[in-house]
């Protein structure tokens, strides 16, 4: 199948492993269900959730329904589409540590299939610590070499992939036994976010920013995530990874690198190139350019949240940071000198993701004597929530004075687009119907994203680096550049 569009004589198998967790049911569910409302999923699909966990048909049928929404569909129509959307749905029990599950499920595929050439997306929404297992399963199931499946194989797999850089250097070879390269897609969900694939269309689709885009113009370059809740229900997970492997090192970084990147030859096919570029010129994060932090209890909203080391199946004397604030340098032309300051907290007063260019001050203020200091000109990116562009400027406020006051040349997506904003694994999903990995990971770009935090996250593993405390619903301890 060279596109999504159905063909009678193909099939495509959906195969969701770790299907009773999180991810999958809050966000892949949906995600596939959008899909199908749009369209966008072959005549002949079908959906196979598999994980270790027993539910009933109707037990796992409720919990898929809840979660589904009718972004996509009329009000009136909605229940009927979500029904036939669970006609194509199964949910199986099984396990990793011996192949039956899985030599069940490819005969069942096989039987539903009909002798239609077959398509498998292979999802492993399960930890990466499972994924070698759970492909030497599949493997010895007979799913990959000898006769396998008729069509494609493509398998997506969730961050973080590994711990560190040797860890996920032994990751990638214990898969390399299983699937070649280019059956796998390393997701990274940011990059399935609209406001960050616009980054490429505002940055390449436009003159006007390139001559501003450098270190001769710009001061500082901010990217700031906040999320208002806690670990919640993750904890355990959460305590072994960290802030920094769970989102910096990942989510930040990339949106660094398609601020930073140069030029590609053409969007998408060549932004990986790029992206690895300047991902390799990053000097390693040092710990004294580094603020770590962790929440304890406090207000937000009138309501009181409990400490991190309170939170359920995490160890009530951890030292993992739910918040870090890192400054990195590119050695190269276009940024030496400038800092890209990555900052990302859990348990913050707000959930915001925004990205600022900060430029330098005019050289010469001929308000000075009438209106005192200018501020800084800003270029604002607001990821999530209320997705906006804006440039902030320096007017004169109307009137017979020279005020001069800081205003908004903005984009607000809300006011100007009525389209759905799609979720970023609708997106992402379809790329991987269609086959197209430009938006996934290589693994030469992980390979720099993970030398650049290794040194800092064996410090951070040891207890060398201070965590500081800071209150639940504040924005995190006092960090280098607070804007
Ligand atoms: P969960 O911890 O909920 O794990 C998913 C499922 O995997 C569980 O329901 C469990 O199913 C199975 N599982 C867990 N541990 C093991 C184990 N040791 N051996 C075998 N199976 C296991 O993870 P999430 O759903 O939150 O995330 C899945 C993946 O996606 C992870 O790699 C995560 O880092 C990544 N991710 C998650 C996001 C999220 O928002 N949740 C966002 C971005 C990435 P069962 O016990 O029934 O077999
Ligand atoms: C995931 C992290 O990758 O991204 C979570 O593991 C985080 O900790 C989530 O909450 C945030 O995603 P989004 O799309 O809600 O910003």
């Amino acid at each position: 199948m060279s596109s999504a569009s159905s063909e009678p004589s193909e099939f495509l198998a959906v195969v969701i492993l770790g299907a009773s967790g999180d991810l999958a049911q809050r966000k892949i569910y949906p995600a596939l269900f959008a899909l199908y409302c749009q369209g966008f999923l072959p005549a002949s699909f079908k959906v196979y959730g598999y994980a270790r966990s027993t539910f009933s048909p109707e037990e796992w049928g409720e919990r898929i329904l809840s979660r589904l929404t009718c972004r996509y569909t009329p009000a009136a129509d909605c229940a009927a589409h979500m029904q036939s959307f669970m006609e194509h749905g199964v949910y199986r029990s099984g396990s990793y540590s011996e192949p039956s599950g899985f030599v069940a499920m490819r005969e069942e595929i096989q039987r539903d299939a009909g002798g239609r050439l077959v398509h498998v997306l292979l999802y492993f929404a399960l930890p990466s610590t499972v994924f070698p297992e759970a492909a030497n399963m599949i493997g010895r199931a007979g799913w990959t070499g000898g006769p396998g499946f008729t069509g494609w194989m493509r398998c997506v797999m969730e961050k973080p992939f590994g711990r560190d850089l040797e860890s996920f250097r032994r990751l990638t070879d214990e898969l390399s036994g299983n699937f070649q390269e280019s059956q796998i897609y390393r997701i990274d969900h940011y990059l399935g976010k609209e406001v960050v694939q616009n980054l490429l269309v505002l940055r390449f689709g436009n003159l006007i920013f390139e001559p501003f885009w450098n270190r001769h113009y710009v001061e500082r370059i901010e990217l700031s995530w906040y999320e208002d809740m806690g670990v919640g229900e993750r904890g355990a997970y959460f305590d072994r990874y960290g802030i920094v492997r769970d989102v910096m090192q990942n989510h930040l970084l990339q949106m660094a690198a398609l601020i930073g990147m140069e030029h590609p030859r053409e969007v998408p096919g060549g932004v990986r190139d790029e992206k690895v570029k300047l991902l390799k010129s990053f000097s390693t994060a040092l710990s004294e350019h580094c603020v770590l932090g962790q929440y304890e209890a406090g207000m937000l909203n009138g309501e009181r949240h409990s400490a991190y080391t309170d939170e359920a199946s995490v160890e009530v004397d951890s030292h993992t940071a739910t918040y870090a604030e890192c400054v990195l340098w590119a050695n190269n032309a276009r940024w030496a000198g400038v800092p890209f300051v990555l900052r990302a907290g859990k348990g913050c007063g707000e959930r915001k993701t925004e990205i600022q260019l900060v430029f330098r001050e005019t050289a010469l203020n001929p308000f000075a004597g009438e209106s005192g200091a200018l501020g800084s000109n800003r270029l604002v990116i607001r990821v999530q929530p209320d997705e906006k562009i804006y440039l902030r400027v320096n007017t004169k406020r109307p009137g017979l004075a020279w005020t001069i006051d800081e205003q908004d040349l903005q984009l607000h997506y809300q006011s100007v687009f009525s389209e759905q904003i799609p979720d970023a694994y609708e997106a992402l999903l379809l790329e991987v119907l269609k086959g197209d990995r430009s938006l996934f990971l290589r693994s030469d770009e992980l390979e720099a994203s993970w030398a650049i935090f290794t040194p800092l996250l064996h410090a951070m593993d040891e207890n060398r680096v201070v965590v500081e405390k800071y209150a639940f619903g504040s924005m995190g301890p006092t960090g280098i550049f607070k804007p």
